[in-house]
């Protein structure tokens, strides 16, 4: 699909169908509303296709930044399915101005789909419009705003590409050659480590969940610097398990099938680095990778093991399902020795069923000490659009993932208030210096679903990356 911006006062774009979106009869012309009222337009028909006219009509409840995304979403798939290949839609509305960057997601990411594995292939040759007429705002505000929500939106359709690569064509050492890629092509520091490395390393907790597959368990790091002077140094530390099947603790089937959307986290990260240097951010991001499979075999770690953490805390080892925050455990104390100062630090992970328990499939987990920074993740939530809810910490909770043989346990006692006793076993990985500086994202709701959703269609959702890079972009250090 190609988008461009035009004024329709300069230039006239023949053959394309424009669509009208409607919040009241009344704003249309005289003529408009009696056709319209002739073809019983109303809540129970909202969409109207008038071909000799070439305009299609729709009412909208409501022209809010969500809705817009949602209702152009929906007709670039019907229009296309339609055979339309030129469309036209106004930036203002009689009433209202709109966002920019609400189209232009609702057209990028409402017209993605994933076919990688079916034999015929989508042949893509729509254009859409967007008329700037009346707009209040500069043509070069304008641009700079196109072109920002381009590159999100590229890379939102590039992170839901890589979760939606099945486990058998993704591995940690696909992830490290993206992040090799990734680097090259953007003029990023990037260090792969591989498992000899990580003995060196003394990360036995992270090796211990990659064991047992064939695949070499990753540890990538992309470090970018801003061109300018930078206003903070932000940490991005993501799970990426390319394949959950449980471990020895095998999960069932049915929760297992999905599971190559375990790298979540990780891929995130990688679309999130990619974006940096194109959108420019003044702020030195660093983008930590826990790439590992969790398979079983003879050699798999075991329910009732200890292990022994990069900060030294022992684990014991109750449920090999719970691997995500074992992986996370060791990049934490990786990213808090390796990096200085930190302003910002943030987890990002498809980590608990409990998180979507608590707060549905369309929601992120938040959790985190700091309010402000809980504040402002709910701030980046409104603009961004993608939903948030935040988890409450609590020391009763704390006594869960108690062990009576090592320091720790890696499973709470009871399922209950999961998320949050996953985030608290996080935070005995992170230092006393940055607790007020760490936020945790649970993923493990909106990442994926069977069932198209809003924008998203069916398999990945790509959430997390317009959530993030919108939270990097208005932080200010504290
Ligand atoms: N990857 C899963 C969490 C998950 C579940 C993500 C559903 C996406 C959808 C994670 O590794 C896991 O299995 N967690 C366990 C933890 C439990 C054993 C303490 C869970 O949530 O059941
Ligand atoms: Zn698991
Ligand atoms: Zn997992």
């Amino acid at each position: 699909m190609k988008i461009k911006l035009f004024t329709s006062k300069e230039k006239n774009i023949k053959n394309a169908l424009e669509i009208v979106l409607v919040k009241k009869l009344s704003h249309l012309s005289k003529k408009e509303q009696g056709i319209l009222k002739t073809l019983n337009f109303s809540n129970n028909n909202k969409n109207i296709l008038l071909v000799e006219i070439n305009k299609y009509y729709i009412l909208c409840d409501s022209l809010k930044k969500e809705s817009v995304k949602i209702i152009l979403s929906d007709a670039i798939k019907k229009l296309k399915t339609q055979g339309f290949i030129k469309l036209i839609v106004s930036l203002c509305s009689p009433k209202k101005e709109l966002e920019l960057s609400s189209l232009i997601e609702g057209f990028v990411l409402g017209n993605y789909s994933f076919d990688k594995y079916k034999s015929k292939k989508r042949e893509e040759k729509i254009t859409v419009y967007i008329d700037l007429k009346n707009s209040k705002k500069q043509r070069t505000v304008l641009e700079k705003e196109f072109k920002e929500s381009l590159i999100i939106c590229k890379n939102v359709n590039f992170v839901r590409d890589l979760n939606n690569t099945t486990a058998e064509d993704y591995t940690p050492k696909s992830m490290s050659e993206d992040a090799q890629k990734i680097a090259k092509e953007h003029n990023l520091i990037c260090k792969i480590y591989g498992e000899t490395d990580l003995e060196k390393m003394q990360m036995h907790v992270m090796l211990a969940v990659g064991r047992a597959s064939r695949h070499e368990s990753q540890l990538i790091h992309l470090h970018y610097v801003p061109r300018e002077k930078s206003l903070g140094k932000m940490v991005l530390v993501g799970k990426g398990l390319t394949y959950d099947s449980g471990g020895l603790s095998l999960k069932p089937t049915s929760g297992m099938l999905t599971m190559k959307r375990d790298k979540t986290g990780g891929v995130t990260v990688l679309g999130i680095m990619s974006a940096l240097r194109e959108l420019n951010y003044p702020y030195e991001v660093h983008g930590i990778i826990g790439a590992v499979e969790n398979m079983i075999g003879g050699n798999a770690f075991k329910p009732g093991d200890v292990l022994y953490a990069k900060n030294k805390l022992s684990i014991e080892v109750r449920n090999t399902d719970a691997e995500g925050r074992l992986v996370l455990a060791d990049c934490l104390s990786y990213a808090q020795e390796q990096i200085k100062d930190i302003d910002c630090l943030i987890n990002i992970a498809t980590l608990t069923g409990a998180c979507k328990i608590a707060l549905g499939v369309y929601t992120t987990g938040v959790m985190a000490h700091n309010k402000s920074l809980k504040n402002k993740m709910q701030k980046a939530s409104s603009r961004s659009g993608e939903l948030i809810g935040t988890l409450p910490f609590n020391e009763f909770l704390e006594k869960l993932i108690k062990s009576g043989l090592a320091d720790i346990s890696n499973a709470g006692s009871s399922p209950a208030g999961g998320a949050i006793t996953a985030a608290l076993f996080l935070d005995k990985f992170i230092k006393k210096r940055n607790k007020n500086k760490w936020l945790h994202l649970d993923m493990a709701g909106p990442a994926y679903s069977e069932v198209p959703w809003a924008y998203h269609s069916y398999g990945a959702s790509g959430s997390g990356l317009r959530l993030i890079l919108n939270f990097i972009k208005h932080f200010k250090k504290q």
